[in-house]
């Protein structure tokens, strides 16, 4: 089946924070809203039907993550990355950013040192803050257009006493899908000095050739040992508003410290549609609709990348490995990160997110989202050559 991503489909009056926020984050109701990250695109039309099927059922009580539910998960990380795990490894979370906070919970004390890697996921920053913990970074470093890791200052930080390190890959916002070598490299400093590791890999499937993603903990058996994997259907099939993830822990103590502290917070079961849209998502027609998905994707980012060099050289477009996400770098227009953000508000009409969110590295970045319809992104990139073709 062919699947078109081009149709624009009006997503008033659906509550979608994406439109109903823009006025609280923007000042501004009318911007074209590129900032976060879900999709303007319909959910498969077979999660929609296993949905539909389900609900012809008139009651929806508490439900079990059940056998199908499970080995779902563990055939499609078989199948897209060759990781073979144990059902009996899996555990539920009510979304990614509960997770992150549980573990932190979970595996460190109030004053640990937590280190991650920024500019990164602002979440991030708030389940070590807000939980009392303290928050090292590692900065990335960007050399010749391309984010780096800078090895010595990572393991200057773990030398300090960290408790846990918080990995994003593939990386939100800079677009970076870790390869193997920097993976093991990172994971191996983490084992030399008895770091635990939790690993965001959400953005795991959204992968463009030759770039592939590898799970962490599939790397080898004593860094899985070590390795907390967070994942979930939700932004590779556009189901985020079900609030339901995964984690994968493969070392029974820590499993059982997990399981604990969701049942602390009393977040330890999910919810009837989150998981049949998640065993209708990874199946072989998941696959499907994700391989033309990431092509509509990558044509939209080629379009980006073509009319940027063209019309407006002076803002520079990170090479995108993994995501949806665009990191867009306007330092060439020295501007301050208000002034920025009140041209594109205001002037060019777009709201995307301000760098400076992900961290002070983000000073004078923007991030696109570019899961729409291509039209869309046209008329932003009009925008902005109406912007700032003259600046
Ligand atoms: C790296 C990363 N982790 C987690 C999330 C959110 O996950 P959830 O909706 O499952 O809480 C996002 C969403 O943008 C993300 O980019």
């Amino acid at each position: 089946m062919v699947y078109d991503f081009s149709v624009e489909i009006p997503r008033e009056n659906t509550s979608a924070i994406k439109l109903d926020k823009r006025e609280a984050i923007f000042g501004n109701q009318n911007v074209i809203p590129m900032w976060v990250a879900d999709m303007d695109f319909a959910t498969a039309p077979f999660i929609i039907e296993r949905l539909q099927k389900r609900l012809q059922h008139p009651i929806l009580g508490y439900t079990l993550q059940d056998d199908e539910y499970n080995s779902s998960i563990a055939s499609w990380l078989k199948k897209r990355f060759g990781w073979d795990i144990d059902t009996s490894w899996l555990g539920f979370c009510p979304g990614i950013v509960a997770g992150l906070n549980h573990a932190v919970q979970a595996y460190t004390n109030p004053g640990d040192n937590v280190l991650i890697q920024t500019p990164v996921y602002h979440p991030f920053y708030h389940a070590i803050r807000q939980n009392g913990r303290k928050l090292l970074s590692n900065p990335l470093e960007l050399v010749n257009g391309k984010y780096t890791i800078n090895f010595h200052d990572f393991e200057e930080k773990l030398k300090m006493g960290v408790k846990l390190f918080v990995l994003c890959s593939p990386h939100n916002p800079v677009g970076r899908v870790w390869t193997k070598e920097e993976l093991t490299k990172m994971a191996n400093l983490c084992l030399k000095h008895d770091v635990l590791i939790v690993s965001d890999e959400i953005h795991g499937d959204l992968v463009f050739n030759p770039n592939k993603h590898t799970p962490l903990a599939s790397i080898a058996p004593d860094i899985a040992d070590k390795t907390i994997t967070f994942g979930s259907a939700s932004k590779t099939f556009n189901i985020a508003g079900l609030a339901t993830a995964w984690i994968v822990i493969s070392n029974p103590s820590l499993l059982k410290k997990y399981n604990l502290q969701a049942q602390r917070n009393g977040t330890w079961h999910g919810n009837v549609i989150g998981f049949e849209a998640t065993k209708a998502a990874y199946s072989a027609q998941g696959e499907e609709w994700l391989s033309q998905l990431l092509t509509y994707l990558w044509s939209n980012y080629s379009l980006v990348k073509d009319f940027l060099k063209t019309e407006l050289p002076k803002i520079k477009l990170i090479e995108l490995e993994g995501t949806y996400l665009l990191w867009l770098d306007f330092r060439e227009y020295n501007l301050s990160n208000e002034e920025l953000t009140d041209l594109l508000v205001s002037k060019a009409g777009v709201g995307f997110n301000a760098g400076d969110m992900f961290g002070v590295e983000g000073s004078g970045f923007q991030r696109m989202n570019i899961a729409c319809p291509a039209k869309t992104v046209q008329t932003v990139l009009e925008r902005l050559k109406n912007t700032f073709a003259n600046l």
